[in-house]
């Protein structure tokens, strides 16, 4: 019989993607993947970017252990394993706090899981066999010299349209709020022939969009086949020659990273979706400067503009953080200004969380209230302009990507140039179809078929 494995993912497209390759790699040692909580292995794939999500972790592992113990009781057993950033920065610190955990594998050698699977075993053995030993979980927390993309299997379908493609790891910018850089340790890019290999065998599998992921993904910097190293937009440019692909994308970016020949590549490649998301962070060059970010809001100003010059149509998402130390009711307000300048088509704002072992977590920090209030304001300038972006649609036609099924029988859901929802009841997975909008919500559009592309 086939043995089970449960993937819990949290946090980013980085993860998601991890998560599948994990899959693959255990799917071809016989693991088959169950939606059930209770299985073989139960991995959780996690993140680090915020207190909450260490708090999430816990108590979700609290659960795994009574449902651990209750299969121990029926005479099984099950494999509990904390994969992920958080693995990486508290490594041993899990095991300690949660000594039913079995092993401990941080992003960079999770490749390594079937050896620690096998280690694993023969450790339980060895106990069984009554020698007494305390049991102590696998940990592999290490960043190893060789890249984890030459190890992993290709065999990845990610989704049957849109897939996520990992072209570019880690981080050299040290924002000083940021554990990215401790987490997925320094900037290393993929070969762009590697990266054409995989791209060639999601489209055989019927892929159609593919977002290439980097947590500063901008900052690519791969060989070539020559051993020259080349930036994003050559990469992008030897994507779009693919037959078959319609939809590129790319996250996430740094505004610094945002060269002009990538600037540029976004009115020469039709198939780059007019929708960038660009983190910005703060609109206070004080804050931003604090932040280590490297950049000043005049400058992110410009990216916009020159990016709206290559492309007119194009639309921006961002993240921001409220209530960084030392950020005062003036600098927020600069924040606000910056939203109204730029009129984003949608974004993410977060409450600053101290993270150990940061510059920024030892500062006087803002007091949670403050943060709060700040974040309720922010969000609900955002909420509008999100919603003034999906209505100013109404009346267009739009080309939507039938991505997959909806929750309701018979529904499909397609996306929009601008990663809109619009959700329809006819057409097949893989097609892209042209809508005439008829209501822009706020999470979604409304509209009508026009004709088939
Ligand atoms: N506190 C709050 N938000 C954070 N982010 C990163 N670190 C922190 C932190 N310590 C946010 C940033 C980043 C996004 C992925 O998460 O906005 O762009
Ligand atoms: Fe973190 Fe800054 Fe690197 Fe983004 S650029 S991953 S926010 S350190």
């Amino acid at each position: 019989m086939s043995k089970t494995l449960h993937i819990k993912t949290f946090g980013c497209q980085m993860n998601v993607y991890d998560s599948k390759k994990i899959e693959d790699m255990l799917g071809a040692l016989g693991y088959t993947s169950t939606p059930e909580l209770t299985a073989d292995v139960v991995l959780l794939n996690t993140c680090h970017i915020r207190e909450k999500a260490e708090d999430k972790l816990f108590s979700d592992l609290g659960r795994f252990h009574l449902l651990k113990k209750e299969r121990q009781n029926n005479g099984q057993d099950m494999v509990i394993v904390v994969a992920g950033c958080s693995a990486q920065a508290l490594g041993a610190h899990i095991l300690k706090r949660a000594p039913y955990v079995d092993m401990v594998v941080g992003p960079q050698t999770y490749y390594h899981l079937p050896q620690m699977l096998a280690m694993l075993q023969r450790r339980k053995d060895e106990q069984v066999e009554g020698e007494n030993k305390p049991f102590k979980g696998v940990l592999e927390t290490g960043f190893p010299k060789i890249s984890k993309f030459d190890q992993l299997p290709q065999t990845s379908l990610t989704g049957p349209v849109s897939a996520f493609l990992s072209i570019q790891e880690g981080c050299d910018k040290f924002c000083t709020y940021c554990v990215v850089p401790y987490t997925r340790g320094a900037e290393y890019s993929r070969d762009v022939e590697s990266i054409i290999q995989e791209a060639r065998i999601l489209l055989e599998k019927g892929v159609k969009e593919i977002t290439l992921l980097g947590q500063n993904v901008n900052a690519y910097h791969g060989k070539n086949a020559n051993g020259h190293v080349v930036g994003l937009s050559f990469l992008l440019q030897r994507l779009a020659e693919l037959p078959d692909l319609k939809r590129l994308r790319y996250t996430t970016s740094h505004p610094r990273d945002m060269t002009d020949d990538l600037i540029q590549a976004h009115g020469q490649i039709d198939i780059l979706m007019p929708f960038l998301h660009l983190p910005v962070q703060s609109g206070s060059d004080k804050i931003l400067a604090h932040m280590n970010r490297q950049h000043t809001t005049e400058f992110y100003l410009e990216k916009i503009n020159a990016l709206k010059n290559a492309r007119p149509e194009i639309a921006f998402s961002s993240d921001f953080i409220v209530g960084y130390p030392g950020e005062t009711q003036e600098d927020f307000q600069k924040t606000c200004d910056l939203v109204e300048k730029v009129q984003f088509a949608q974004a993410y704002s977060f409450m600053y969380s101290p993270r150990p072992g940061t510059p920024a977590a030892i500062q006087d920090q803002i007091p949670g209230e403050v943060k709060a209030e700040r974040l309720q304001i922010l969000q609900a300038l955002l909420r509008q302009h999100q919603l003034a972006f999906n209505r100013s649609m109404e009346g267009k036609v739009l080309p939507i990507l039938l991505e997959k099924k909806g929750q309701r029988p018979g529904q499909i859901l397609g996306r929009s140039p601008f990663m809109q929802s619009v959700y329809l009841s006819q057409g097949a997975l893989g097609q892209e179809i042209n809508v005439q909008i008829t209501s822009g919500f706020l999470n979604s559009l409304k509209g009508e078929v026009v004709d088939h592309v």
